[in-house]
């Protein structure tokens, strides 16, 4: 069939200072709150991860609002009880659609060329990019394969999924009037994805230069005590 093909996106978070956009974060929470949870869990990010620093950036209150929406089953109770911001986004609804807690990390867009990281040096892994390029692949053929109807999506692997086109231009409607075009829709919800998988990145990234800083000034350190070690032979 046809090569699976995923498309390049910036993203604020790429780059050794890229951060994540707050306000994309935040439309991609409500994409994924309206959208993708019909089907998809998040079942390892815990609620409480939405008044995080460099994330989503809600208020506590916020935070237990948007829990207190939804019912988790509490072992000790026994039953059901309203979700509190400890517990845990829930799991998919739909048997074969994957949990997507770390989706954007399980999947790589880019590769090569011919096992050399060329082009994930250049253009980053593509997690994300991979979850925009099937949000935007689908040709609009279908067909039916042993009673499941399959999507023709040139961004799946095998050219056909089992997901049906989750968005359509204009379903979700943004408190500030921001676009809801489904190109648009689907970079805000894979940025979102992104920090689902990946929420700390922001602290990771500057402890990263942090080290690389240290270690440069260690090497010149280190290059000026070599040479006054060996002056007296020279
Ligand atoms: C698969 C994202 C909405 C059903 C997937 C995959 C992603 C994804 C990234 C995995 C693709 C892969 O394996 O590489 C999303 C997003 C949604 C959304 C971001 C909201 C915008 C939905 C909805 C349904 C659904 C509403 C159910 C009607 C499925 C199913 C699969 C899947 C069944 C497995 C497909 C296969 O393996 O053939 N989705 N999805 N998704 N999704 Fe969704």
């Amino acid at each position: 069939g046809e090569e699976s093909h995923t498309v390049d996106v910036d993203f604020s978070f790429e780059g050794p200072f890229g951060v994540y956009d707050q306000h994309q974060l935040q439309r991609g929470l409500q994409i994924y709150t309206e959208v993708c949870s019909a089907c998809h869990g998040l079942r390892y990010v815990p609620y409480r991860t939405l008044s995080d620093e460099h994330g989503i950036g809600w208020t506590d209150d916020m935070v237990r609002a948007y829990a207190a929406q939804y019912e988790v089953f509490d072992p000790e109770l026994d039953d059901y009880r309203t979700a509190i911001p400890t517990d845990h986004f829930g799991e998919s609804s739909l048997s074969n659609a994957p949990d997507l807690s770390l989706m954007a990390k399980s999947r790589a867009g880019f590769h090569g060329p011919y096992g050399l990281g060329i082009n994930q040096f250049f253009k980053g892994i593509g997690g994300p990019e991979h979850t925009y390029s099937i949000l935007t692949g689908y040709t609009g053929e279908t067909r039916e394969q042993a009673g499941t109807v399959l999507y023709e999506n040139h961004a799946f692997d095998s050219g056909w999924i089992a997901m049906p086109p989750p968005l359509t231009d204009g379903q979700v409607e943004f408190a500030d009037g921001h676009d809801n075009s489904v190109e648009s829709m689907s970079k805000d919800v894979s940025a979102f994805l992104m920090w689902a998988a990946e929420p700390k990145m922001m602290a990771r990234k500057r402890a990263g230069f942090a080290g690389v800083l240290m270690l440069s000034v260690l090497a010149v350190l280190l290059y000026l005590t070599n040479k006054r070690i060996w002056k007296p032979i020279k």
